[in-house]
């Protein structure tokens, strides 16, 4: 569907061109689109401005059918991020008006302190998750996915970067895959249902996929993990995907919390906090479309997904505050509030890992705690670990993929405030504050001497108002952010 192409304006015809226009410099060379700037600029009403825009129809100087003309604001706020919205928007609005296909120009010259590769990659990955729309549970379709899209590059750089089109595609298919999951309802996506769906999928990639069922998961004594899913007539799951090419030196392991929906459990939510819960799968999410991505990918290190699938649901089975559960590596744990039942599942899933494939590096992913919202907000994850190598790669990728993500500090002395009076453990903290924090500490208890980060999605794994590149929904984080990370750590 993505396509390089270095096509003459003036012979060839296309049905829409468009093009991202800066304020105050020029940011193309191509002497043809330089004219029909010019030309869009003598109107009063477009002046390259963040978000104007302006349309010519059947232009005697080329053979598109219309050009539409979009503000990207001034040249120091142009950056890779600025190039990904404009492609999403651009896909939009041809999207809106129906139309099958379209063509990108790519801005280029000297005043553009992207690199050509960067600016490709980032205009891609906005045009081709742009493009996406999940109306799976619409009866009527009313707006389709554009067939084809090409970015108009130079004759040189269509041989040079004629690869990425197929790497970018194959990444943010794995973005969309994870998207899809997330918006996905809870009914739809019941911790079976869930765990079969991507056991089918990773099947079809060269993947040794396992999945443990709730008979399994009781002989082998994964005790956190089974007491959160114990309120749910809907049984827990464990399924591991293994990506393990020839000669691969080191193993990276990915853990993602797979809750379908966090009721809250005996401690329920109240309402306002229950409706986005069906998101609290969006690490499980991100670890199968990751793994899935890296096979198709062929990557060559070794990476493991573990992937723990519950339902957290208030019932007469269910864990009550005050139980005292076994974990899978002996701790005991008391369960302080039912709704901090991502970390249970978490741990068992963490120590399992750890146990069986000794990884060289173990992250976990999970939409943890509100307190990092709050820390953070909607946008960013916040990530916790001791190493800080692995700390500074992860933010190092944030930054590259703008899945952004943010350090947040792992103090030793507040470790005291998980310590319970009858257990080894504690589930929650004692004090109401860095929730974010003592989630992560509970964690690492858990982690052992492993090199392992954790990152808190819960604000960045799903959106209510879609944006740029992204509809309202799951955002598939994490599936970009991995792909670019895995072979640097
Ligand atoms: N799934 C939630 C965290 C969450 C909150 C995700 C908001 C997305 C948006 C998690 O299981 C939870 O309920 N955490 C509690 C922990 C508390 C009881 C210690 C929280 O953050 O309030
Ligand atoms: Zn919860
Ligand atoms: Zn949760």
């Amino acid at each position: 569907m993505l396509k390089l192409t270095s096509i003459d304006l003036k012979k060839v015809k296309t049905e829409t061109l468009i093009i991202p226009v800066c304020e105050d410099k020029t940011i193309h060379d191509n002497p043809t689109i330089s004219l029909l700037i010019k030309k869009a600029k003598q109107l009063k009403e477009f002046t390259g401005k963040k978000d104007d825009e302006v349309v010519f129809y059947d232009l005697s100087k080329i053979k598109a059918k219309r050009v539409m003309f979009l503000g990207l604001g001034k040249l120091e706020k142009i950056d890779p991020e600025a190039l990904r919205v404009f492609a999403g928007r651009a896909v939009k609005k041809c999207m809106k008006i129906n139309l099958p296909e379209a063509l990108l120009a790519v801005p280029c010259g000297k005043n553009i302190k992207i690199d050509v590769a960067s600016a490709l990659e980032a205009m891609m990955e906005g045009a081709f998750l742009g493009n996406h729309i999940f109306d799976k549970y619409k009866k009527e379709k009313k707006i389709k996915p554009l067939k084809k899209i090409d970015l108009l590059v130079k004759p040189d750089e269509e041989k040079k970067y004629s690869g990425l089109p197929t790497r970018i595609s194959t990444v943010c298919a794995g973005t969309i895959l994870a998207r899809e999951w997330v918006s996905t309802p809870s009914n739809d996506k019941k911790p079976e249902l869930f765990a079969k769906s991507i056991a089918t999928l990773a099947g079809k990639e060269k993947l040794k996929v396992s999945v443990l069922n709730e008979k399994e998961l009781k002989q082998k004594k994964f005790g956190a993990l089974l007491a959160v899913a114990a309120g749910s007539q809907s049984k827990a799951r464990m399924v591991v995907l293994e990506y393990s090419p020839k000669g691969a030196k080191k193993t990276i392991a990915l853990v993602g919390k797979g809750v379908t929906f966090d009721s809250g459990g005996i401690n329920l939510k109240p309402t306002g906090s229950l409706e986005g819960m069906k998101a609290d799968m969006s690490g499980a999410a991100a670890v199968a479309a990751t793994l899935i991505t890296v096979a198709r990918q062929k990557l060559d290190v070794s990476v493991v997904g573990v992937i723990p699938i519950v339902e957290n649901m208030p019932s007469g089975s269910a864990c009550r505050p005050g139980d005292v559960i076994k974990s899978y590596d002996g701790k005991t744990v008391e369960i302080g509030n039912t709704d901090a039942e991502g970390r249970l599942i978490l741990i068992d899933a963490i120590s399992f890992c750890i146990k069986k494939y000794k990884p060289h590096t173990i992250i976990d992913i999970a939409t943890l705690t509100g307190a990092c919202v709050i820390a953070l907000g909607g946008k960013i994850a916040g990530v916790l670990s001791f190493d800080d190598k692995l700390a500074k790669a992860i933010e190092l990728s944030g930054k590259k993929t703008h899945e952004r993500c943010w350090r947040l500090p792992m103090p030793d002395d507040y470790k005291e405030l998980l310590k319970s009076d009858l257990a080894d453990i504690k589930n929650i903290s004692s004090s109401r504050w860095g929730g974010a924090i003592t989630g992560a500490l509970f964690l690492s208890e858990f982690a052992g001497k492993a090199r392992w980060a954790h990152i808190d999605i819960a604000g960045p794994a799903y959106i209510k108002k879609g944006h740029g590149y992204c509809s309202a929904g799951g955002t598939g984080f994490g599936v970009r952010l991995f792909c670019d990370l895995l072979d640097k750590i």
